[in-house]
């Protein structure tokens, strides 16, 4: 098939290119996103692949369409970047990748979790300026402590394999209880108890209209005073303005996020020379007890290989039978 490859970054094409000698299909890398202002790219492809930020709302969707674009191959596991009623509506069919390396992701949240704790960076930084001082380094361990986890499918229950393995007790929290889970030990709470229970809580769980702003004002009112917050999941899980006042109070006492609400404005690119206009995110930036990294909780040469393996095949699965397994629709 002819893919136009949108928002192509050199470090994924490498792999791309290395699965696509089995799949033999046709690739235009285009470094641009995908926008109003670059759709006409997609003329003379009947696929297009994209990447979490490039957001498929009604109209480029409507647009891809007139195209001729018959397929979006997302090269992401989570999918509420794309109106899926509008693809429907236009008979464009939707893929993903449903599962490239849920180790990557957990793995990631224990970096974030271990730095804010141990304050690494910070130690890392004053050691090459010959700063030995132990000031303001002070962490916790972590063995022993209770760990919630929001959402318990594949990363979820990585996330919990790994705190057992530091001792910890594992609360959950999810409609739908994972029976690996419980086998290792997981309990699942309701929501209040989860909340009043956990001294770590680390996002797991899709972004859905139900999950949306999971983290408000109401549920860190009834967290523990000083709780770490993780966030690897999805920006719209968490309502920044209620976490900043939570920082501001001391009630959240760590924050580490690998994912921002408006995060598509400014992740994956080098904004360095500019100003940053996002004053939330530099609010952020300014509390000593916060964490960011750029979505990259993902980036792992095994989920690479994984990402581009399964979305070519998912593309030649299309091509040959008119479906796909890994194909997402309205429910
Ligand atoms: P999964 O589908 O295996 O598990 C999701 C779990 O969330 C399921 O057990 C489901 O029952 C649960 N869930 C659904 N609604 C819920 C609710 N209202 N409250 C609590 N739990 C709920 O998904 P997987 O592979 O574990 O991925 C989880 C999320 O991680 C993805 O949706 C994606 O947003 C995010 N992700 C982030 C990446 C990154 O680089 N930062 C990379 C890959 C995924």
């Amino acid at each position: 098939m002819k893919i136009a490859f949108f928002n192509a970054k050199p470090y994924e094409i490498e792999f791309f290119k290395k699965a696509n000698l089995t799949d033999g299909h046709q690739i235009c890398y285009f470094e641009m996103r995908l926008t109003e202002q670059t759709v006409e790219l997609a003329r003379g492809h009947e696929a297009i692949c994209t990447f979490v930020n490039d957001v498929l709302g009604r109209s480029l969707l409507e647009r891809l369409s007139q195209l001729g674009v018959k397929l979006v191959a997302l090269r992401s596991a989570g999918y509420n970047q794309v109106d899926l009623v509008a693809a429907r509506e236009f008979k464009i069919s939707v893929v993903r990748v449903p599962a490239y390396s849920p180790y990557a992701v957990a793995e990631h949240a224990v970096a974030l979790l271990l730095t804010l704790n141990r304050k690494t960076h910070r130690a890392h930084n004053r050691v090459r300026e010959g700063n030995f001082s132990l000031e303001g380094l002070l962490g916790f361990d972590l063995h022993g402590m209770t760990v919630g986890i929001v959402g318990t499918g594949k990363i979820g229950l990585c996330f919990a394999e790994i705190m057992k393995g530091f001792q910890c007790r594992i609360l959950a929290f999810d409609p739908n209880p994972n029976p690996e889970a419980i086998k290792r030990g997981v309990e699942y709470v309701g929501w209040e108890e989860f909340l009043e229970k956990s001294s770590i809580i680390s996002l797991h769980c899709p972004l859905l209209p139900q999950t949306h702003y999971i983290i408000n004002a109401k549920a860190i009112e009834k967290m523990q005073k000083g709780v770490v917050l993780l966030n690897t999941s999805r920006g719209g899980l968490v309502e920044t303005t209620a976490v900043i006042e939570g920082l501001k109070s001391g009630k959240i006492g760590y924050l580490g996020i690998d994912v921002y609400e408006e995060e598509s404005a400014l992740f994956f690119d080098d904004h360095s020379g500019e100003v940053i206009q996002d004053d939330l995110l530099a609010r952020l930036m300014t509390f000593p007890n916060v964490l960011i990294t750029g979505h990259q909780a993902f980036f792992t040469e095994q989920a690479l290989e994984n990402i581009a393996m399964t979305t070519l095949s998912n593309v030649t699965e299309f091509e040959r039978q008119g479906s796909c397994r890994n194909q997402v629709g309205v429910e």
